[in-house]
């Protein structure tokens, strides 16, 4: 539990979209949520971290801390925005080799609510692994938005969808049952 008793870790993936994620912490500030903000490795490139940081007060992460670093408090909630195919596809074997992708390998284990809004464009939403990938996912428990249409790799973003697509990813979480998102 944290001060404000709502702890949200937003997971941010190397995709287009993560340009804009300001919006989506912006959005759950506004709900009542503390919003930590985990990057992958690759997502640094992408996102500003600098205002991410200010925004939230809290350092973006995206390593495993240390051994003799305190643990971090345990999210309330996680959602993972956007989420790329390489981080789906992992996330549903259980791969935990980046710290975003351990945070998640626990979260059902825990009964941690997790809601991952794809962003990949349509072939590789098409490609079976992905497709499974997403149905094993959803039987854990795990809530999968659908990729938005026409999502491309090399987009560089549309900010007006990506308002849209965050609110629904928070109103997901909503629909999870935990009890601090009620
Ligand atoms: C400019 C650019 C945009 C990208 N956008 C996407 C995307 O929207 N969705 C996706 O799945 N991969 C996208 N990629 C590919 C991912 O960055 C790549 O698969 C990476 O390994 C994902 O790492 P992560 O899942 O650890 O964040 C993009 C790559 C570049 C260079």
């Amino acid at each position: 539990m944290t001060e404000s008793g709502r702890l949200l870790y937003v997971i941010v993936c190397a995709a287009g979209a993560a340009r804009d994620v300001g919006g989506l912490v912006a959005l759950a500030q506004g709900e009542g949520w503390t919003v930590q903000v985990v990057a992958t490795p690759s997502a640094l490139d992408f996102v500003d971290v600098p205002a991410l940081e200010r925004r939230t007060g809290r350092p973006v992460r995206s390593r495993y801390r240390t051994p003799d670093e305190p643990k971090p408090p345990r999210a309330d909630a996680i959602i993972v925005a956007p989420a790329t195919y390489n981080t789906v596809n992992k996330f549903a074997q259980g791969i935990a080799d980046t710290y975003a992708l351990g945070l998640l390998a626990e979260a059902p284990g825990l009964g941690i609510p997790v809601v991952v809004l794809p962003f990949v464009n349509d072939a590789l939403a098409a490609r079976a692994p992905f497709r499974r990938s997403v149905e094993s996912l959803r039987a854990e428990g795990v809530r999968v938005l659908p990729s938005p249409s026409g999502s491309d790799p090399a987009d560089t973003g549309d900010a007006i969808q990506e308002s849209h697509l965050w609110a629904l990813a928070l109103g997901e979480l909503s629909k999870t049952g935990s009890p601090d998102a009620r």
